[in-house]
């Protein structure tokens, strides 16, 4: 009876672990939690171009984002638009930078990344709206080319319960990014002719436009980082990746 207890338990306890071997599980009072952090980041880095199907984690290269919404007025913006199957290329070549953890009664993540490229392609919708004075209303597909990219999230997360056992999930995210130069082409459906001088404006000073843009793309940054990492999370108990001393 006694060994079939200890059977079942083990039984219990190889299916419940869903991580595979190589997440890192790191100790919460570990002085250097960080780079043990980094570390199992780097292993886990390796296997999120083709996503991990064990943990849910979705595929990053290309990353696909299905339908963004963006509505804002801004000083020299004013956008209504509707981007659906977009794709982007070259996410997975990101380098971490950075990253500052607090885990003194709360979960607190700083994490800087840096991007050489990422090549993106979407179908937009855009109505009602101007940057300047370009007229940017049309219908179409985008493709663009951003290079030099440095992203840094900043966030909180709060453990979960889901049929009792804890997850984290990201509260609060903010996100500060830098592009260093852009590029796009875009085949417009309805409004060829504006479509192309907006571009041309675009292209001769990527900067200028990406800059009045850039509270929006922050924003947009934020959310998208935010739904990934808690996809992630929420398919990652707590106490696989982070364990406790041993009492
Ligand atoms: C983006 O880069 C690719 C590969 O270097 C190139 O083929 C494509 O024409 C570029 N697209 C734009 C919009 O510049």
């Amino acid at each position: 009876m006694k060994v079939f207890i200890v059977f079942l338990f083990c039984v219990v306890y190889a299916q419940a672990k869903v991580t595979p071997d190589y997440f890192p599980a790191c100790k919460r009072s570990d002085p250097q939690i960080e780079k043990c952090v980094l570390n199992g980041l780097e292993a886990v880095k390796a296997h999120l171009k083709d996503g991990i199907p064990e943990v849910n984690i979705p595929a990053l290269d290309p990353f696909t984002v299905p339908t963004l919404k963006l509505d804002r007025t801004a000083p020299n913006l004013r956008i209504k638009a509707t981007v659906k199957h977009g794709k982007a290329y070259g996410g997975s070549d990101f380098k971490i930078e950075k990253l500052k953890l607090n885990l003194n009664n709360k979960y607190a993540a700083e994490l800087k990344i840096t991007l050489p490229k990422l090549m993106v392609v979407a179908n937009y919708d855009v109505k009602g709206s101007r940057i300047l004075a370009l007229d940017i209303n049309g219908k179409g597909r985008l493709r663009g080319n951003f290079t030099g990219i440095t992203v840094v999230a900043k966030g909180f997360a709060k453990p979960v319960a889901k049929e009792g056992v804890d997850y984290l999930q990201v509260d609060k995210l903010v996100s500060k990014v830098k592009i260093g130069h852009a590029q796009i082409e875009i085949d417009e459906s309805e409004r060829p002719l504006a479509a192309q001088s907006a571009v041309t404006f675009f292209n001769a000073s990527p900067n200028v436009i990406l800059d009045i843009l850039n509270p929006l793309i922050e924003e947009t940054a934020a959310a998208v980082i935010k739904a990934f990492a808690n996809k992630i999370l929420g398919s990652i108990p707590i106490s696989e990746v982070l364990v406790e001393d041993a009492a």
